[in-house]
């Protein structure tokens, strides 16, 4: 038997988070931790959590209250708590759930390696500073190990926009972004470890103005070198703000090959007296000019949004501009919730929309944006896409991928393997992914 601790994580929330998790985990590896996948084996247990709806803290501490009987098990079980609650909450949480040894916000788990000494001295170790210094800068360099063929990479973070409904720029603090020879240099030494897809994320990531040689750049810049990286397939990225959508990054949709065809923009709404009230700083309609210069730039791109509905102040009139602004966009993929009030946030102070017009709204909505889904995956079928293959299926001998679209695509051929790019042709649509076969050819016939 090994004498390694054993680290589970928990991760809630976006991609960041799962970013963010990757890379404590090697944090803690510097302090004797491997991953576990089981959480009875655990020596500690880390959450990464999310805050960004309501109940969300509630949810940590019920969660919390569930280890009372793995500690009681294990006396010297660690518990930590990491992401936007560690953030928000602070001591608050060791003062609620007295068993928890360590808070640290998402811009200090550099610091994780010494937190585990104060902790493994039996004190309680609490880190939610903004530092000066970058996280990425101290934290231990990536290991070499292979990894699956897909990545996340932090590229920008925070966020400086403050939507009248949203607690990252509070959490996460204000916009910032990791200099091009670092990200180059990670983008790399993934690659080296068998990724052919990285997605580029920050909470505002196409806001990037990162430091390089030769000055500025813009998002749009990164990637085109990042284009040039040999072995790296497949560049994405996400989340999007359409105000930041300008005019090179829209042209290197057309222009940049290893740009994947798929754009999360979101709108929130379709009113413009909502939009107002959210702060948005756009109307629907130049919102959807954004869409129809993405469109031309690169036809067949599949666009991806976020909505909430019942927001202060949102009528059912309001409600049907969003509507129809969905019907005009036709999304392929949606993200769309109840708008929850967050304290400390400016909407949390308005008028409120009755829970009951939320809910039925919500649904609405959703039947659309479903209808929407489930069509433009039927079209799919026909047609020959490229797609990256990550993992083993539920079936035997099934590998599933993503295509270009990012569409989850199942083939059942036992000749594929994790890693392979491989052209498939759709021939069925399920409620959240395609089946297709692989076709024997380098160039697409449709
Ligand atoms: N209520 C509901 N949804 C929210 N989002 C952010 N804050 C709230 C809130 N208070 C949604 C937005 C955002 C996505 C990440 O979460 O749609 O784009
Ligand atoms: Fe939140 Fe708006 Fe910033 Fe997105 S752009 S992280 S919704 S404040």
């Amino acid at each position: 038997m090994s004498d390694a601790k054993k680290l589970f994580i928990k991760t809630y929330g976006c991609q960041m988070n799962v970013y963010d998790s990757e890379r404590m985990a090697e944090a803690l590896g510097t302090s004797g931790y491997t991953t576990t996948d089981v959480v009875e084996d655990a020596d500690m247990i880390l959450l990464n959590t999310c805050h960004i709806r309501e109940k969300a803290a509630e949810k940590i501490y019920s969660e919390l209250g569930r280890f009372k009987g793995l500690k009681a098990e294990n006396p010297d079980l660690k518990i930590g708590v990491a992401g936007c609650v560690a953030q928000a909450e602070g001591a608050e949480i060791m003062r609620r759930q007295p068993m928890v040894n360590l808070v640290v916000g998402p811009q200090t788990y550099h610091r994780l390696p010494e937190m585990m000494l104060e902790v493994e001295a039996g004190k309680k170790a609490l880190d939610t500073d903004f530092p000066e210094e970058d996280k990425f800068d101290h934290l231990a360099k990536r290991p070499k190990a292979k990894r699956g063929p897909t990545a996340f990479l932090t590229v920008q973070e925070g966020c400086d926009k403050f939507c009248a409904f949203c607690v990252v720029p509070y959490t996460r603090g204000a916009e910032v972004s990791r200099p091009v020879d670092r990200i180059l240099g990670e983008a790399r030494d993934l690659v080296e470890r068998g990724v052919r897809e990285i997605t580029l994320l920050g909470q505002n990531v196409n806001a990037y103005h990162g430091a390089g040689e030769g000055g500025d750049y813009t998002l749009a810049r990164l990637i085109w070198v990042l284009n040039d990286i040999d072995g790296l397939e497949r560049i994405r990225f996400t989340t999007s703000h359409p105000n930041d959508m300008d005019d090179t990054l829209i042209e290197a949709h057309g222009a940049c090959e290893k740009l994947m065809p798929y754009l999360h923009l979101p709108v929130q709404s379709g009113s413009d007296k909502v939009l107002k009230g959210m702060n948005r700083k756009h109307t629907a309609k130049e919102y959807l000019r954004i869409i129809e210069r993405i469109r031309k730039a690169r036809p067949d791109i599949l666009l991806s949004g976020d909505f909430i509905v019942g927001f202060p102040g949102e009528t059912e009139d309001d409600f049907q501009d969003t509507m129809r602004l969905i019907e005009e966009v036709r999304y392929g993929q949606a993200y769309s919730f109840k708008y929850s009030t967050r304290p400390g946030t400016p909407a949390a102070e308005r008028a409120q929309v009755d829970e009951a017009a939320k809910t039925e709204r919500l649904y609405r909505l959703q039947a659309l944006l479903a209808r929407q889904q489930s069509e433009i995956q039927n079209e799919m079928i026909g047609r020959d896409v490229k797609v990256l293959f990550e993992k083993p299926g539920r079936l035997d001998g099934q590998m599933v991928g993503k295509s270009e679209y990012l569409h989850a695509v199942h083939v059942s051929d036992p000749n594929i393997a994790t890693g392979d790019i491989k052209w498939v042709r759709i021939t069925g649509s399920e409620r959240n992914s395609l089946g297709g076969e692989i076709l024997e050819k380098t160039a697409p016939v449709s």
